[in-house]
């Protein structure tokens, strides 16, 4: 089913498979129009199917990541590249280590240098300098945050270092063997107002604990107290949600 919600295109599917395989044929699709595309890139459980079926068809042939380029929304501060628990260590398991993508197309912000703020900065210019990013894919968290723009976060925020959240982290243990202790208190993120210049966007949200800020990002106010409601005001965002992340839209009732 896929329906105009105000400025959104919305896709409901039964699960959360189906949502990972139309993600990934979205993805695709925008990589075949254009070959070098420059993506942004969400971690977490939700887009683990997308990445599973992209690496099917880049192994099948069905697809080529060659000369895509990718940034990554957000990473951690406080842990090494190679810790288990890293973004960094995510995208080599659920992507890297499977396709063929030039490590100098990859980029993943780094907190352990002695000025975040520059590092914040160069990122913002690279994916500039490479003519800005095509694909913004995104997850959102239990309390609506994009990246880990948590709420309260500017709407004209840049990349910069943030505090998490404790529900934020917690939805992260999973990284860490469910030790919440050992979840990082800082990371790395990529802006509201740098996600906003992307010239599309797509959201994945499955699962029950989703449904409120799904129905908030989307029919709520647009307020940072819920960071993904600013993309009301994006001019070409697809939403793709399993049934029960879409259990609170009346449409989907
Ligand atoms: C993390 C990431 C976000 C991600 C969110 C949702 O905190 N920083 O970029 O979108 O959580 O994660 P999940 O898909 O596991 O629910």
């Amino acid at each position: 089913m896929q329906k105009q919600v105000s400025n959104f295109h919305l896709q409901v599917l039964e699960t959360e498979e189906e949502v990972g395989k139309a993600a990934a044929d979205f993805v695709a699709a925008q990589v075949r129009q254009k070959p070098e595309s420059v993506l942004l890139l969400p971690t977490g459980r939700t887009p683990l199917d997308m990445y599973r079926n992209l690496v099917e068809m880049v192994k099948s042939g069905n697809l080529d990541l060659h000369y895509v380029h990718t940034f990554n929304l957000d990473e951690f501060c406080g842990l090494s590249s190679d810790h288990p628990g890293s973004y960094a260590q995510y995208m080599r398991e659920a992507l890297f280590d499977h396709v063929a993508i030039p490590e100098d197309h990859t980029h993943i912000l780094n907190c352990a240098t002695p000025d975040p703020k520059a590092e914040a900065a160069l990122y913002d210019a690279a994916m500039h300098a490479l003519g800005g990013v095509d694909l913004a894919v995104l997850g959102i968290g239990v309390n609506g945050h994009i990246g880990f723009n948590e709420p309260g976060s500017s709407f004209s925020s840049g990349t910069r270092v943030v505090p998490i959240r404790e529900e934020t982290r917690e939805a992260n243990a999973f990284l860490f063997d469910g030790i919440i202790d050992e979840v990082p208190k800082e990371a790395m993120t990529v802006g509201i107002a740098t996600i906003m210049e992307s010239r599309q966007i797509l959201l994945l949200a499955t699962g029950e604990s989703k449904a409120d800020v799904v129905y908030g990002m989307i029919y709520g106010p647009v307020t940072p107290e819920l960071p993904a409601s600013i993309l009301q005001k994006h001019p070409d965002v697809t939403v793709i949600l399993d049934r029960e992340a879409a259990s609170k839209l009346p449409q989907v009732k």
